[in-house]
């Protein structure tokens, strides 16, 4: 069987199982989606966004790229932020970077890869921003894991200086942004604790998160 065959057979398994064990669950889904979450991750393929969390299909909003960036004039995590907010009215936007992440390594150690390297300068803005607190790090691999936190703060904070996000919270809509780190070696989620509920809060649990690393 081919590799391509393979995948249809999982399929049809995986659609023969979910029916047997809900019978309404595909009829279920095709009238609505209602997702309270929208995740933005990284494109990285052991990071799987409703496996990690345990929620089914339906129950996510998923945007993902590499090094889960969120670029002011991406049209693309715009439009999925934007469809999120206003139209789905999710409660929560998880950043979800995760530790040992490539693109990250990537933009910190000025790795030549071809047309990913414009991407990644977003990454590399970030770490000049703080090439203080990285500098503090001695252990390369462990450098690379604060780069991949203080991205995720980063991502927070843009997400938060979106249009979407300061019209919803201007007009009272209930929406936290949240930043995560995961890990691969243990498949944990490390909450980064800079949630928020408006611009100014993310400029202020920003500075504290930094100051943090900081004194670590
Ligand atoms: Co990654």
């Amino acid at each position: 069987m081919s590799d391509i065959e393979q995948l249809f057979n999982a399929n049809r398994n995986w659609s023969e199982r979910i029916h047997g064990e809900d019978p309404e669950f595909f009829s279920r889904l095709l009238n609505q989606q209602t997702p309270e979450y929208l995740w933005i991750g990284c494109s990285d393929s052991r990071v799987p966004a409703n496996q990690i969390v345990g929620l089914a299909p339906g129950e996510v909003f998923v945007h993902r790229n590499i090094a889960n960036q969120v670029v002011h004039t991406d049209l693309n995590a715009l439009s999925v932020i934007q469809y999120a907010v206003d139209v789905l009215r999710v409660k929560h936007i998880l950043v979800v970077g995760h530790y040992g992440c490539g693109g990250v390594k990537a933009a910190l150690n000025n790795n030549r890869l071809g047309l990913i390297d414009n991407w990644l300068r977003h990454v590399q803005d970030v770490r000049d921003r703080f090439q203080a607190s990285l500098a503090e790090v001695d252990d390369p691999n462990e450098r690379v894991d604060r780069m991949c936190e203080l991205n995720v703060m980063q991502q927070v904070v843009n997400v938060s200086q979106t249009s979407v996000l300061r019209e919803a919270w201007q007009r009272g809509q209930n929406v936290t942004v949240h930043g995560w780190c995961y890990a691969l070696s243990d498949g944990l989620i490390r909450d980064l604790k800079v949630s928020t509920r408006c611009v100014e809060e993310a400029q202020e649990v920003y500075r504290d998160a930094v100051d943090n690393l900081r004194r670590r």
